[in-house]
């Protein structure tokens, strides 16, 4: 597990920027994991530059995100297939059908899980996948447990995950409580990892992702059964190592 770490938010989302695009300029029809919240914000503003600046061609690039939530339909403003288009891809100029994201208002989820896991099986498996983390060390919404689902799933929230994410929403009742992800398995079959993470309330779930025992509990702590992770983070995510 290789460690970055970065003066600020700024040059965290500036060096991961230039991680996916020398992935894209390598192979041009790369497929991509990518992942919402606010961590990856300032990497999608970066990309999204580079991309005015004609230094990446999205044009043949693949993407599948990590998640998405239970049945809050795609035009929902709190959606993250809504986030996808209004940060990242109403910009650039990726073709809308080599945009993937688990569709939580599938009438059969146990199927849609499964079609979403092949789908990615179709397109060759994720070259890159970009990671946040969870305070509680969740990736994807692959939430702390005994026992941790493989492939594509639907899951339960925990409450700390519900609070985090409240943000984003006008209250705590309005999150919803059960999202589709991706399974462990998924996630550390991508040929490369990136992990971001910033901020002090970061720290302690960085510290178990790289010193920790492998433990499901901190589902994060996995990846350092990957051979190719790299984890970008800034001073204040690193401050307990
Ligand atoms: C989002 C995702 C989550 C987030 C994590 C951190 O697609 O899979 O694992 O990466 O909850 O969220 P932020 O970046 O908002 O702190």
């Amino acid at each position: 597990m290789r460690v970055i770490i970065e003066e600020d938010y700024e040059a965290m989302s500036k060096k991961a920027a230039l991680l996916v695009a020398s992935q894209i300029n390598l192979k041009p029809n790369a497929v991509l994991g990518l992942a919402t919240g606010e961590t990856p914000l300032g990497m999608y503003r970066q990309l999204i530059k580079m991309y005015r600046k004609g230094e990446i061609d999205f044009s043949e690039v693949i993407t599948f995100n990590l998640d998405e939530y239970y049945r809050l339909p795609p035009d929902n403003s709190r959606s993250y297939h809504y986030y996808m288009q209004e940060n990242f891809f109403n910009h650039i100029n990726i073709h809308p059908g080599n945009t993937h994201l688990p569709d939580g208002m599938a009438a059969d989820i146990d199927e849609e899980c499964s079609r979403y896991e092949e789908m990615i099986r179709q397109n060759g498996g994720i070259d890159l996948q970009i990671l946040g983390v969870g305070s509680n060390g969740h990736i994807g919404f692959n939430e702390p447990a005994e026992r941790l689902n493989v492939t594509t799933h639907l899951v339960s929230l925990t409450e700390e995950t519900i609070r985090a994410n409240s943000r984003f929403f006008n209250s705590p009742d309005d999150v919803p409580r059960k999202a589709v992800s991706v399974g462990i398995a998924t996630i550390l079959k991508a040929r490369r990892i990136i992990l971001l993470a910033s901020g002090r309330n970061k720290a302690r779930a960085i510290k178990k992702t790289v010193n920790g025992y492998v433990d499901t509990k901190v589902p994060s702590s996995l990846l350092q059964t990957h051979p190719e992770v790299t984890l970008i983070i800034d001073q204040e995510a690193a401050s307990l190592l």
